[in-house]
């Protein structure tokens, strides 16, 4: 019999691309997410794409009682927790939103598991909870935070907590899945990020500045202490770190406690070596300034990811040329991402 998975925030860039690694392996995927940070027409994209029609209901994840009916009526095997907000800079303004919403959905999830015995997950950490003073690469045992913005601390929160309630109940397997820079699309250019305003990160800014729907690309910085001076971080693909969430279903299944993994390339790039192969691949010219640097960045960041690819024989696979194409090749026949 086919596992059942739940996606939690699984209409997102992440989720709607682990649906469809999931569903390959035999999984069955089922949906729930309020589209705050999505659209509902992925679900017809992903239609396209595996052939299923993915079960899904359009609830918020903190509301429990709706997330109860979800639970009823699948018999759902392990959760993956993609639910939660995540722009760094409005964390920083509005802190309350994100400790009540990033908080809030992730006990939901996990009351509403234990009223129906479900006892593995997932949850969508992130780099970030290495904080501002561990040296790269990053190792899971090095001590976490101080984070640098109250998203990353959600993330750091969430991490603990479930590690607290393995603690406390043997039956609990939880997976923490840190993700370092997640960008690209699924090849056939039908899902990929689409941000809901004006991208905070890299890689989506650079795709819109190449379709001509912002004009230039601002550079946070050129003086840090890295081979060109911008800032280097660990980009991978997101079908890469899609297959990640598999495997890790697989083994939570088999396995019980908290563990945590590294999900990265090993490879840091900067951001001009970032700009330059997205121009060279694609045959375009990304404008760009150099500004100040941006509050609360370090210079460096990426992972030692052996411990991936030791216990789930996870490794990522495609390069950085996969991943400028593939974001292009998503951004140019989506110009207006799902709208
Ligand atoms: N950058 C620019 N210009 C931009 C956007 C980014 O120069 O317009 C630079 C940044 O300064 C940084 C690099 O590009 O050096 C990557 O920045 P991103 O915003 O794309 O990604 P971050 O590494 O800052 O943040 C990401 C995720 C967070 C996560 C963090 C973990 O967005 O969710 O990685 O390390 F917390």
């Amino acid at each position: 019999m086919s596992k059942t998975v739940l996606l939690a925030g699984g209409a997102g860039y992440i989720g709607s691309h682990t649906a469809i690694e999931l569903i390959d392996k035999g999984y069955k995927a089922v949906i729930a997410d309020c589209h705050y940070n999505s659209n509902p027409i992925v679900y017809e994209r992903l239609k396209e794409i595996t052939g299923t029609d993915i079960p899904h209901y359009n609830i918020d994840v903190c509301d429990e009682n709706a997330l109860n009916r979800v639970f009823e009526e699948n018999n759902i095997d392990v959760v993956i927790d993609f639910a939660g907000y995540k722009a760094v800079g409005e964390s920083v303004r509005e802190p309350m939103k994100y400790y009540k919403n990033n908080l809030n959905s992730t006990f939901s999830l996990v009351n509403t598991m234990e009223r129906h015995g479900v006892s593995n997950i997932i949850f969508s950490s992130s780099a970030t909870v290495y904080g501002m003073n561990n040296p790269s690469p990053l190792t899971e045992d090095m001590n976490l935070g101080p984070c640098t913005n109250p998203y990353g601390w959600t993330k750091f929160m969430n991490e603990e907590i479930l590690r607290d309630l393995s603690a406390a109940n043997e039956e609990l397997s939880v997976v923490l899945l840190r993700y370092f820079n997640p960008i690209g699309a699924h090849s056939s250019g039908l899902i990929g990020e689409d941000p809901k305003d004006i991208p905070n990160n890299l890689m989506p800014y650079i795709a819109q500045v190449a379709s001509g729907k912002l004009e230039i690309l601002s550079v946070f910085g050129n003086d840090y202490d890295t081979h060109d001076g911008t800032g280097v971080r660990d980009y991978i693909h997101v079908v890469d770190l899609a297959k990640a969430h598999v495997l890790a279903a697989d083994y939570a299944s088999e396995h019980k406690g908290v563990e945590a993994f590294n999900i990265g390339t090993g490879v840091g790039y900067s951001v001009l070596d970032i700009v330059k192969a997205f121009e060279r691949v694609n045959n375009l010219t990304i404008p760009y300034k150099i500004t100040e640097r941006r509050p609360g960045d370090i210079a460096t960041c990426y992972a030692d990811s052996s411990k991936a690819e030791k216990i789930l024989g996870w490794k990522a696979e495609k390069n950085l040329e996969d991943m400028c194409r593939d974001t292009w090749n998503w951004q140019s026949k989506n110009p207006e991402g799902y709208k």
